[in-house]
């Protein structure tokens, strides 16, 4: 590993360029032949060694995302690209999905729970015909739970002897043992007490450091996105309403919908119970999409014009800093 690479050729990492997905609708929507579009148009590129963050409410798309990131959805519209490169093709969606690895919330639902997580480790391994010997892989599953923060005894016990923190760590080992660029962390904090999320953090931010590896860290939790995370996404309906780095979003939010969430978050951290992102209002339907910008109907400052106008992804500043609203807040 450390494969932090400093030439500019061919740019490194994962990239998604214009995805879309659809699905069918359910219910009577379904029988008028409606689709909801869970992802509209999303570009977005995690590269080794850095951590971005992907926030938005319940159903904007993100797990979609990152499922079709990961190589187990396919897009309906748009390529994913690994290193540069469109992923195409039998061999092309293998490389894809040993390279881009994941960890999903509950990872007891994940760790098959008759195997030991030996077992688990080195099962990896042999499926993607890495780490040579039964005992090389044995020795390779030792040292990167050692790498997580467990040792090589724990590798003769089950999942349902490890604690939620525990699982987590073991399910970014088995992603992290296949050497991967990026690891997709799909909510992989919520639900642990916040010692524990603290520890974890600190592991994916080590880990970022000494293996180079790249983040796209998931999470409805934006006191964590912003410790953690360089840079940040935040999708509404499928949609990315504003990127840009860390400080430049969380400073100087310039989408109404990124200020509403921004100020439902209380400033201090240690011991807040977690609080999920709201915003005013609910969120219109993936289907019922209205016409203009889709945020219109909860936005506190939505002009006429916003109602009939599909509003661009504007650059803001001098970074990679956007906002797709007609009425930008101008950086501060
Ligand atoms: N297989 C499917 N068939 C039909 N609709 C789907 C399917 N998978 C997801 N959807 C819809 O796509 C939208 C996006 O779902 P997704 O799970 O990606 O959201 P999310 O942002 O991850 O939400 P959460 O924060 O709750 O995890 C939702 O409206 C969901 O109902
Ligand atoms: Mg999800």
């Amino acid at each position: 590993m450390g494969r932090m690479s400093t030439t500019a050729e061919a740019p490194r990492g994962i990239a998604a360029e214009a995805i879309e997905k659809r699905f069918a609708a359910r219910g009577r929507a379904r029988k008028r032949g409606e689709g909801v579009r869970a992802v509209d148009d999303v570009s977005l590129t995690v590269a080794p060694g850095e951590i971005v963050g992907l926030v938005g409410e319940s159903g904007c798309g993100k797990s979609t995302l990152s499922r079709i990131l990961i190589g187990i959805e396919t897009p309906s519209a748009g390529r994913v690209l690994l290193d540069g490169e469109p992923v195409d093709g039998r061999d092309g969606w293998r490389r894809l999905r040993r390279r881009v690895q994941y960890v999903f919330q509950d990872p007891y639902g994940s760790l098959c729970p008759t195997m030991t997580i030996g077992e688990t480790l080195t099962d990896a391994l042999a499926v993607n015909d890495l780490g040579g010997s039964t005992a090389g892989r044995r020795e390779l599953a030792g040292e990167m739970l050692a790498r997580v923060g467990l040792s090589a005894a724990d590798l003769d016990r089950r999942p349902s002897q490890f604690s939620g923190g525990q699982r987590q760590r073991i399910g970014l080992a088995r992603a992290l043992i296949l050497e991967p660029e990026v690891i997709v962390c799909d909510e992989i904090v919520s639900g642990l007490d916040v010692s524990v999320q603290a520890s974890i953090l600190n592991l994916l931010r080590e880990l970022r450091q000494r293996l180079g590896v790249g983040l796209l860290f998931i999470s409805h939790d934006l006191r964590v996105v912003r410790y953690l995370c360089d840079r940040v996404v935040v999708m509404y309906l499928g949609r990315i309403v504003e990127q840009g780095s860390v400080e430049e979003v969380f400073g100087a939010p310039a989408h109404p919908y990124t200020q509403g969430l921004l100020a439902s978050v209380p400033d201090h951290m240690p011991g807040a119970p977690e609080l999920r992102a709201h915003v005013a209002g609910e969120p219109a339907t993936l289907s019922g999409r209205p016409q203009g910008c889709p945020f219109a109907p909860r936005c506190p400052q939505a002009a006429e014009r916003c109602r009939s106008v599909d509003p661009p992804f504007v650059a803001l500043g001098a970074g990679d800093h956007r906002a797709r609203c007609l009425f930008p807040e101008p950086p501060r």
